[in-house]
């Protein structure tokens, strides 16, 4: 196991499965945030179920081993691929070789990563340990922190820079575990594509609406 976690080629298996996992865990989360438009119950509902399902309270240790392997493989293959790009190429155009999210991966990943930080000490940590940050439920902490405009433009910057992460990620998952057969390649493309817009217009929707509407 530690050999294959050695060798470039487990260290990307193991991103794209650790990739789906993070995937799967977006979805759902998106999901469960929208319930916000529905207004203070349908959100607190949900909140309180996923604070108290036995299932969920296993998942997110789950969830947080999925994340910690994900960045540490991801920083180890950036630097091993640095190494092995000692020598430059005479010639090397790299906007007709690859695209701008597969090159930025590791800069659009710290920058999630910084994001997330922020978001689990307000959001996570004030809820779990913090009695709700002195608020009565957690819809009411999660609009209030959106009332601050620098606040949301973080967040949103965030959000669209998981996107453009998102985008490369998504195909480069299916193709690290074998599934991106040639004939597949555009289909799987253009789903990633269209998921990070999901991904990041759903999550900004609900940060712009709370900061300018509601
Ligand atoms: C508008 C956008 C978002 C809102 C309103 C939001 C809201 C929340 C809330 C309320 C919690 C605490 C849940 C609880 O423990 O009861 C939470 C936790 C969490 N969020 Fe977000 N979130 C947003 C976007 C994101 C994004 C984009 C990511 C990932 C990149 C993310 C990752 C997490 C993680 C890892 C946790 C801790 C695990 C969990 O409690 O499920 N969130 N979020």
């Amino acid at each position: 196991m530690s050999r294959f976690l050695s060798s470039s080629i487990g260290r990307k298996v193991v991103m794209a499965l650790t990739g789906f996992f993070l995937i799967t865990f977006l979805i759902v989360h998106l999901g469960i945030n929208l319930s916000l438009f529905w207004g203070p119950e349908a959100f607190n509902e949900a909140s309180e179920f996923m604070a108290t399902n036995g299932v969920i309270q296993v998942m997110q240790y789950v969830l947080a081993a999925g994340f910690i392997m994900h960045i540490i493989l991801g920083v180890k293959l950036e630097l091993q691929n640095r190494s092995s790009r000692g020598v430059k190429y005479a010639v090397n155009k790299p906007s007709e070789n690859s695209s701008f999210s597969s090159r930025n991966m590791i800069v659009t990943g710290i920058i999630v990563l910084l994001f997330l930080i922020l978001h689990l000490k307000d959001f996570f940590v004030e809820l779990k340990f913090f009695d709700k940050g002195g608020f009565s439920t957690d819809y009411d902490l999660v609009t209030a922190l959106f009332k601050n405009p620098v606040y949301t433009a973080i967040y949103v910057i965030a959000f669209i820079l998981l996107g453009i992460h998102l985008s490369h990620g998504f195909q480069s998952a299916f193709q690290s575990t074998g599934a991106n057969y040639n004939k597949y390649k555009r289909c799987l493309k253009n789903t990633g594509i269209a998921f990070s817009i999901l991904i990041a217009v759903g999550f900004s929707a609900i940060a712009l609406y709370f900061s300018f509407i509601n």
